[in-house]
């Protein structure tokens, strides 16, 4: 007969092997794919409420990071982790250590005992950590999961990993623009580009022109698709300074930069409209109620025009730290210059003349933006602009966001600007008439991209610094909208922008997709199923 004692440590130990084997794991086949990843046959980490992450005493961005970890890590299992600056078992572990492959290289180690995550800087740390959350199992109520023992080494291929939203066109709540920037962190975006400024609203706060707010910010209705009705309701909303600074903590602590853009000389009437002297014909004005490249710019040969537009600049500088600042640029169209005395005299006193693939008026534009650009070399930082500025003479130092096809991004490389790879045909996640919306296909318009273009000579390609991603708000009046535009291609820009191209496959980044849209569903975000759909239907393979 078997002891009572016998027994009762056999049930024990047939209850250690059961709940060993139900723990779920997870795995490392995240979205952007790790330069390196080796699954060693080793046991696996397991994570459970005894688990801890660890910072140095005294490093108040690694405790930010421990922190961010632990909410994760919460979010995505409902497990209670803490974190701590003394060293125990099971333990995560936070470092900053010599890493090879620039400022965002990390290696995650995972042993039984702990895992070990050293980034070459606390941004890199911050990436490995979207790698932990991403490779986490997907579960709810669990008691404890696991992560399979491995060795990851990791980089980015690109420094410049953008997205740009636009504000102008609608306004989003300051409390949606920091889930949106949680949403960019995901994906391992370093560069949030606020587009704050257009034709039909005015977005940003600027204490010497009050009037850019009290009238540039409201429109009095939005025009229908179609382009004949309107539909009778007000858009309106600004970010004060305050809110903007904020936005900007708030992006920092998750190690990305918020570039500010105010466009300019075109896309401009909600400005005309508060203050109608900026424009060559005086006005009046109206924030614009419809979409489209409007004729109403500012007046390059009016000092007042150019004094605000520095003015505005500099406030910008002021709210947002920024290395770059983006001034447009972008559809600028030229009648009204051409038309007005003062423009035309300024072109006479600049001594412009039409010269081969330049006009006098696009050398007028290229003037009035290097002036602006005098401000922000001033201040030691960097100047942004759409791809239109090459038609002008711009100065070599400005650095070109090409959206207007893929070869203006190989046009500006080749003219020895640095280039922000964003072309309409496949980055534009908002235009349905260019780009396909759903379905496998949307996706693989953004994936099959490699920025550094086959065409280009080695230094060119070495002018590519990133890649960027637009959603333009024209037919975007809310949030829900916004994800479904979003999402999943985000995840195939990320992986554009982040990942080796001799690693990128789209089989395997469909598959790993999957997972993505777990981690969508538990965050509440309106991605679009369809693609899914598509993986599934098709066997799990979607070539
Ligand atoms: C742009 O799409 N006009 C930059
Ligand atoms: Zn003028």
């Amino acid at each position: 007969m078997m002891s009572k004692k016998l027994f009762a440590l056999l049930l024990l130990l047939c209850s250690i092997a059961v709940s060993a084997k139900d723990v779920k794991t997870g795995d490392w086949n995240v979205i952007p794919l790790p330069q390196s990843v080796e699954v060693v046959a080793k046991p696996a980490f397991v994570i459970n409420a005894h688990t801890t992450v660890y910072y140095p005493t005294g490093d108040a961005v690694q405790k930010r990071n421990a922190e961010f970890l632990v909410s994760y890590v919460k979010a995505m299992t409902g497990i209670g982790i803490t974190a701590t600056d003394r060293s125990a078992s099971n333990q995560i572990r936070l470092g900053v250590a010599s890493v090879a492959g620039g400022d965002e290289a990390y290696d995650i180690n995972v042993t039984k005992k702990f895992i070990t995550l050293n980034g070459a800087t606390h941004a890199a740390v911050f990436r490995g950590l979207q790698t932990i959350t991403k490779a986490l199992p997907m579960v709810s109520e669990a008691k404890e999961v696991a992560l399979p023992a491995a060795k990851i080494h990791d980089a980015p291929r690109f420094a410049y990993r953008g997205f740009m939203l636009d504000c102008g066109r609608h306004y989003f709540s300051v409390d949606y623009i920091k889930k949106f920037i949680d949403v960019l962190a995901m994906h391992n975006i370093n560069y949030f580009h606020w587009h704050l400024t257009e034709d039909q609203g005015w977005r940003i706060e600027i204490k010497k022109y009050p009037l850019l707010t009290e009238i540039g910010s409201k429109r009095k209705q939005t025009v229908l698709p179609g382009g004949k009705e309107y539909d009778g309701k007000p858009v309106s909303g600004y970010y004060t300074q305050d809110e903007a600074r904020d936005i900007v903590r708030y992006a920092a602590e998750r190690h990305i930069t918020v570039i500010p853009e105010v466009d300019m000389p075109g896309h401009i009437q909600s400005a005309l409209a508060a203050y109608p002297q900026l424009g060559c014909t005086g006005g009046p004005y109206d924030v614009c109620c419809h979409f489209g490249v409007i004729r109403e710019v500012m007046c390059a040969g009016q000092p007042f025009a150019l004094q605000l537009a520095k003015d505005v600049i500099n406030e910008i500088m002021d709210i947002f730290p920024s290395p770059y600042i983006h001034i447009g640029g972008d559809e600028c169209p030229k009648e009204r210059w051409k038309e007005c005395e003062r423009c035309q005299a300024k072109i006479a006193a600049l001594g412009l003349k039409d010269i081969e693939g330049h006009s006098k008026e696009e050398q007028l534009q290229s003037w009035f933006m290097g002036e602006v650009a005098k401000e922000i070399k001033a201040r030691g930082r960097k100047i942004l602009g759409w791809d239109e500025i090459l038609d002008g003479t711009p100065s070599k130092d400005i650095t070109v966001i090409a959206w207007t096809s893929q070869k203006a991004s190989m046009r500006s490389a080749r003219e020895g600007h640095k280039t922000v790879v964003a072309p309409i045909t496949n980055f534009y996640f908002s235009n349905p008439r260019i780009n396909q919306i759903t379905g496998i296909p949307s996706i693989k318009r953004v994936y099959d991209v490699d920025p550094a273009f086959a065409q280009l000579s080695d230094s060119e390609k070495a002018n590519v610094i990133g890649a960027e991603g637009c959603i333009w708000t024209e037919w975007v009046p809310d949030t829900k909208k916004l994800e479904w535009e979003l999402l999943p291609r985000l995840a195939a820009l990320a992986e554009v922008q982040w990942t080796n191209q001799n690693q990128r496959e789209f089989g395997s980044f469909a598959d790993r997709l999957l997972h993505m849209h777990d981690i969508y569903r538990k965050m509440n975000l309106n991605y679009k199923e369809d693609i899914e759909k598509a993986i599934i239907t098709d066997g799990k393979t979607a070539k």
